[in-house]
């Protein structure tokens, strides 16, 4: 249904049930601010009886024993152990400390072991967007996919232009700023605001809607990749709209409770439409019919 869109299967397919976690080392703990940490994680073997492979946008339930799991988004570079062979291929999810599971996170030290299961969902199908500009639009915490996203289209001679708005409530809150340093050497333009003034804070102020209008976009060439809090997206498109961007052309992530991960429990379910395996990356036409996506 979705050209632009990973569409790889969920693994209910393989005989190892995607019920079953799989364990994996905690090799690096790093605090990124008060109530996120960054942790790189190793799986034993490979996870649901598969090698480690994943798209941009993909997430992995993670767990530890007695508290229970969550919905991470992978954080880092897609790694593909069908290609290298080894299933032991280390990947980051990024926690922001909420409650009872991501606290309890927050707790663990290097060595430790969390459990894993997936990926699941759909994430950026990013060989369909070779040859366009990409418009990263990224709100608070949505700049943990989009670092995955970023990271394997940054640099690379087959893709348009890249830009990136990024928007947090402090200076403090911007994740992974040394690496957008990184980023805008290798030739992204990266657009900061914060939502209020700070003191010390030169850049733009005001929601990440003020910094679209000035943007010279190409709308046919121009595809726009959106995670952030859900109110964020409405406006975003409102405002992109105006620059002609078609809404076939806004790839949105969604948020939703889950439990399975994989379209059995109904937990994650938008009308028709299971975020856990229809999304969480949408397009937007794709959410004309489900009025409740935002
Ligand atoms: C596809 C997907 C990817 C995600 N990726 C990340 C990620 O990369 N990093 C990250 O930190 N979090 C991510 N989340 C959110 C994360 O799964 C939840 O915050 C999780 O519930 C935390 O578990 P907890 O037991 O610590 O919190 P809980 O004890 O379950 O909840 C704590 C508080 O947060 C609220 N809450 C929890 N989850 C949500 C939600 N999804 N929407 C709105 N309110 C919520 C609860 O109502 C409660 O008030 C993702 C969620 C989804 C669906
Ligand atoms: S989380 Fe169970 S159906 Fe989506």
């Amino acid at each position: 249904m979705n050209s632009l869109l990973n569409q790889q299967s969920p693994k209910t397919d393989n005989l190892v049930s995607p019920y079953l976690p799989s364990a994996a080392t905690v090799e690096r703990v790093t605090k990124l601010t008060e109530k996120e940490r960054l942790f790189t994680v190793t799986p034993l073997a490979a996870i649901g009886g598969l090698p480690v492979s994943f798209d941009p946008g993909q997430f992995f339930m993670c767990g530890l024993p007695g508290y229970g799991e969550a919905p991470f988004s992978v954080a880092s570079m897609p790694v593909n152990s069908h290609i290298n062979g080894s299933p032991k291929q280390s990947f980051d999810l990024c926690i922001r400390a909420v409650g009872n599971l991501s606290n309890a996170m927050h707790r663990i030290k290097k060595g430790d072991r969390v459990y894993l299961r997936g990926p699941f969902g759909r994430g950026f199908k990013t060989d369909e967007l070779k040859g366009k500009d990409l418009l990263f639009i990224a709100g608070g915490i949505g700049i943990v996919p989009m670092r995955s996203f970023i990271k394997s289209v940054a640099g690379k001679d087959s893709y348009g232009k890249l830009t990136l708005i990024c928007g947090a409530k402090t200076p403090e809150e911007i994740l992974f700023q040394g690496e957008m340093d990184e980023w805008k050497d290798m030739g992204m333009d990266v657009r900061l605001t914060i939502d209020k003034r700070h003191p010390g804070w030169k850049g733009n102020v005001g929601v990440v809607t003020t910094l679209i209008s000035s943007l010279k976009l190409k709308p046919d060439k121009t595809v726009a990749a959106i995670i952030g809090p859900p109110v964020m997206y409405k406006f975003v498109a409102l405002a992109l709209r105006k620059k002609l961007i078609k809404d076939a052309s806004m790839l949105v992530s969604l948020e939703r409770r889950m439990k399975c991960g994989f379209g059995k429990c109904g937990h994650c379910q938008i009308n028709s439409s299971y975020v856990c395996q229809d999304g969480p990356v949408y397009r937007l036409t794709d959410l004309a019919g489900l009025p409740e996506a935002f």
